[in-house]
């Protein structure tokens, strides 16, 4: 098992990562949220039956609570919000309660922001379970949706420790592997060429099987995103890389109404129109030849029907919250793991994803 120390300008915690990470728990318990009253488990329906009785079982001289939330993203509602609110309220749950999230992204933010807002905070811990939650459990975010739109409300709250079982991932869906696998790409892409490299020769297809690749691979993603947000952690400059991809991933995303396609898997389409839009930019080569066929070996899709609207894609990247002055601002590849942010003309962007949409046919063709 690998630690990882995350500094925040508010605090310092652990990130505990390998197989077997989770039998630490009693041990993080005692030492990292010391005289805690009870224990509140929040999982969601496809983690709980497979993972919840087992963390129990470690804890058998504590009062634990649990709470189990429908699987998927409709539960980082104000309504489920509501309803762990007043289960903890109904146990009469005091402020030395410690939450544990067990559970992916959805799980993760949600009980997060359940920690950050129960009698103005009690201690949390994060026990993620999908490949993607590496990305959610660095940078404390925690937070629900809107109507309105996705992660509209919520806060920065940090947990006192995270413990990531990699045996967890064995149960993990091979979509849900490209979906966290496409954020482990974009870490490579805007910091670590290195990893970047590591990736394409280790990594041949989806699950990961080797246990010393998966480590390695998402031990450097956290560094990565924590390097980040280290630097910047109320997102002000640098943090915005992270974005990479995501402007036009978000747009599929929300056209496909959050269907068939999961977040990795519109992020990896945002990052390959990203790679274009920077070639056009710098008028240079920028995609390594062997990446089309590496990204199709890991079965993900390189086009999207979506693609055949380039109007209503550029009006939904236009309603990202981290424009400026209505301008879109993308980030851009100046070379593997060096970026930036450009902002781009509506004009621009709209004859680029009409490139980018024929390109993508030829791509899926050849
Ligand atoms: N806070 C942040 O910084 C941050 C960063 C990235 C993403 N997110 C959020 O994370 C969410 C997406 O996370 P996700 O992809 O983990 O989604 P998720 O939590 O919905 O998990 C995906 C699916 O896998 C299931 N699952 C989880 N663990 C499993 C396991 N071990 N075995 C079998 N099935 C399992 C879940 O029940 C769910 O159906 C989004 O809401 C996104 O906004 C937050
Ligand atoms: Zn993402």
């Amino acid at each position: 098992v690998e630690t990882i120390d995350i500094l925040t300008g508010s605090k310092q915690y652990p990130i505990y990562i390998g197989k077997g990470a989770s039998a630490y728990l009693p041990d993080v318990l005692r030492t990292e949220v010391k005289n805690h009253s009870a224990i509140f488990i929040i999982s969601d329906s496809n983690v709980a039956p497979l993972y919840l009785d087992t963390i129990k079982e470690m804890l058998p001289e504590e009062r634990v609570h649990q709470w189990v939330v429908p699987a998927g993203e409709p539960s980082k509602s104000i309504r489920e919000y509501e309803k762990i609110l007043s289960f903890a309220l109904s146990k009469k749950l005091d402020r030395k309660t410690v939450i544990i999230a067990l559970g992916g992204g959805v799980v993760g933010d949600l009980a997060g922001f359940a920690a950050a807002t129960l009698l103005r905070g009690v201690r949390f811990i994060q026990m993620p379970t999908t490949l993607l939650a590496h990305d959610s459990s660095v940078g404390g975010k925690v937070g629900i949706n809107h109507p309105i739109g996705k992660n509209l409300i919520g806060a920065f709250y940090q947990p006192e420790a995270v413990l990531y079982d990699l045996d967890f991932l064995e149960s993990m869906s091979v979509k849900e592997w490209r979906s966290g696998f496409a954020e482990i790409i974009k870490g490579a892409l805007i910091r670590d060429d290195e990893l970047f490299r590591f990736l394409t020769d280790r990594v041949q297809q989806l699950p990961i099987e080797n246990e010393g690749t998966l480590l390695h691979a998402i031990f450097n993603a956290i560094n990565i995103k924590a390097g980040i947000v280290q630097e910047d952690e109320h997102e002000s400059g640098v943090r915005a890389h992270l974005n990479f991809g995501h402007t036009l991933g978000h747009a599929i995303e929300a056209e496909s109404r959050f269907q068939n396609i999961s977040h990795g898997e519109a992020v990896l389409i945002g990052m390959l129109f990203a790679f274009r839009l920077s070639e056009q930019l710098y008028q240079k080569r920028l995609m390594p030849e062997n990446l089309i066929p590496w990204i199709k070996r890991l079965g993900y899709s390189i086009s999207h029907p979506s693609l055949a609207k380039p109007e209503l894609l550029l009006e939904r990247m236009k309603q990202d919250k981290k424009n400026e002055n209505k301008q879109i601002r993308m980030v851009v590849l100046k070379s593997i793991a060096k970026v930036e942010t450009r902002t781009v003309t509506d004009e621009r962007l709209l004859k680029e994803l009409k490139d980018f949409h024929s390109w993508t046919k030829q791509c899926e063709s050849s």
